[in-house]
């Protein structure tokens, strides 16, 4: 069987941001900023996960899971991001590893799930090659401690919204609006990740590295315009496996000014595996303002024609169209670019309005329906190793602060006590039948 888990990340969980030696954050920064945040909310205290490990740990025995899906917070481990490890910030990742490995749990860490250092940040971010090699200094800090015990890493998590929601669009820290900044952002994220993995793999031998990709079909509704189409679909989805596949960019996109003689060649075969986050379709509607979908930001797509989100019903409450055929389709081209690549759904799941006390029947539906995308394109050969659901808690959701709540455990707001949602249940009963029908 494939391995059954949900995915959580350090900075929407955790809180507890100044304890222990923890260095403050791209994402502490921008939350601080008027407007940033929906809400006006913040991540200092998110879900306390960071004192209530414990909590989180019993609940993912009781669903049964296989793996947990988490990230490792850079700025606990290297407080101003380079330099000696925390000894604090290393420690509890160590402990929670142990954690997990004691009842079974395969822990599936990923190194950036965008809470870069600051301090990197003021020495200009990813847009400037340095940052990308100090990413590499702090993995092997962290494989050197953990990686006896931990075989598979992710490098990035979605590095198009690090690059384009934050750089672009400025919608995601570090809020900057410069495109061709997005452009050397999104190369020296791909540097990054192939430096760290070769390094990763030189101190560990045997140990499987890949990265996370949001990829998404990028469909035309009979008024979009074509070129927008390819456009959108280049900088979501071919700038990273093009990357990755051949060791070039696409042709429509410009070629990031940070690019150097020799740089794809190493990312071209970097990842040992791909992880891909679906949520939704894109389908691009008339050159209009945008439709202002949750997340889905025209300004995030540097040098496409006008165009507007035109999710078709039903939908989630970030806006996003449900259609879980996309994943299948998204797994069979991914497959199809990166023949013989392992890969995971290392991401997927829904916000919808979940009032207390009512069975959160709307996200069982788009769990089951997504779960059989993923037995279909298995029983086609796909190699699909593994599925993560997102999240296991409501947690910080980026820009949307606490408005959207993806969760199959519900967080009460001020006594932070966690509340199993139906979906929790329902996941727990699919994760065992599935063990029962296993060899
Ligand atoms: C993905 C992010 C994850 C979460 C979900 C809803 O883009 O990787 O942290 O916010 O969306």
């Amino acid at each position: 069987m494939i391995g059954y888990g949900v995915a959580t990340s350090a900075y929407q969980i955790e809180g507890a941001v100044d304890v222990d030696g923890r260095g403050p954050s791209t994402w502490d920064e921008f939350c601080t900023r008027a407007g940033a945040i929906v809400d006006g909310s913040d991540a200092r205290v998110a879900c306390d996960s960071y004192h209530r490990f414990d909590e989180d740990l019993a609940l993912l025995e009781g669903l049964g899971v296989t793996a947990y899906r988490f990230s490792v917070a850079w700025p606990r481990v290297q407080p101003t991001g380079r330099g000696p490890a925390n000894p604090a910030g290393l420690a509890y990742y160590d402990r929670m590893v142990d954690r997990l490995l004691d009842k079974g749990i395969r822990p599936f860490p990923t190194l950036f799930h965008w809470d870069l250092p600051l301090a990197l940040e003021d020495e200009g971010g990813w847009p400037a090659r340095d940052t990308a090699l100090r990413f590499v200094d702090y993995a092997l800090l962290v494989t050197g401690r953990l990686g006896d015990r931990v075989p598979t890493w992710a490098t990035l998590n979605e590095p198009w919204c690090t690059a384009f929601l934050g750089h672009a669009a400025g919608v995601f820290a570090p809020g900057r609006r410069e495109p061709a900044a997005a452009f050397d952002a999104a190369h020296h994220l791909l540097l990054g990740h192939a430096l760290a993995a070769a390094a990763i793999r030189e101190q560990r031998p045997g140990a499987e590295v890949g990265l996370v990709l949001n990829l998404t079909p990028v469909r035309r509704e009979p008024d979009g315009d074509p070129v927008a189409v390819e456009a959108v679909d280049a900088v979501q989805n071919r700038l990273w496996v093009d990357a990755l596949a051949d060791g070039r960019y696409p042709a429509v996109l410009p070629v990031p000014g940070a690019a150097r003689a020799g740089d794809l060649e190493l990312v071209r075969g970097s990842a040992d595996w791909v992880g891909v986050n679906y949520y939704t379709p894109f389908r691009i509607g008339a050159p209009a303002p945008a439709t202002d979908a949750v997340g889905q930001d025209v300004d995030a797509y540097p040098g496409a024609p006008d165009f507007s989100f035109a999710p078709r019903p039903p939908l989630t409450s970030m806006g996003w169209e449900v259609d879980a055929s996309g994943l299948e389709e998204v797994l069979h081209e991914t497959a199809r670019r990166l023949p013989g690549v392992p890969l995971r759904v290392t991401e997927n799941g829904a916000a919808f309005r979940d009032p207390a006390g009512v069975p959160d029947e709307d996200r069982i539906g788009y769990l089951a329906s997504h779960l059989e995308a993923v037995d279909r394109a298995v029983a086609a050969g796909v190699p699909v190793h593994d599925y993560f659901a997102w999240s296991l808690l409501d947690n910080f959701e980026w820009a949307q602060g606490w408005t959207q709540t993806f969760g199959l455990v519900a967080v009460e707001p001020e006594t932070l006590r966690r509340v199993p949602k139906a979906s929790y249940g329902w996941y727990a009963d699919h994760i065992a039948k599935r063990r029962l029908l296993s060899p």
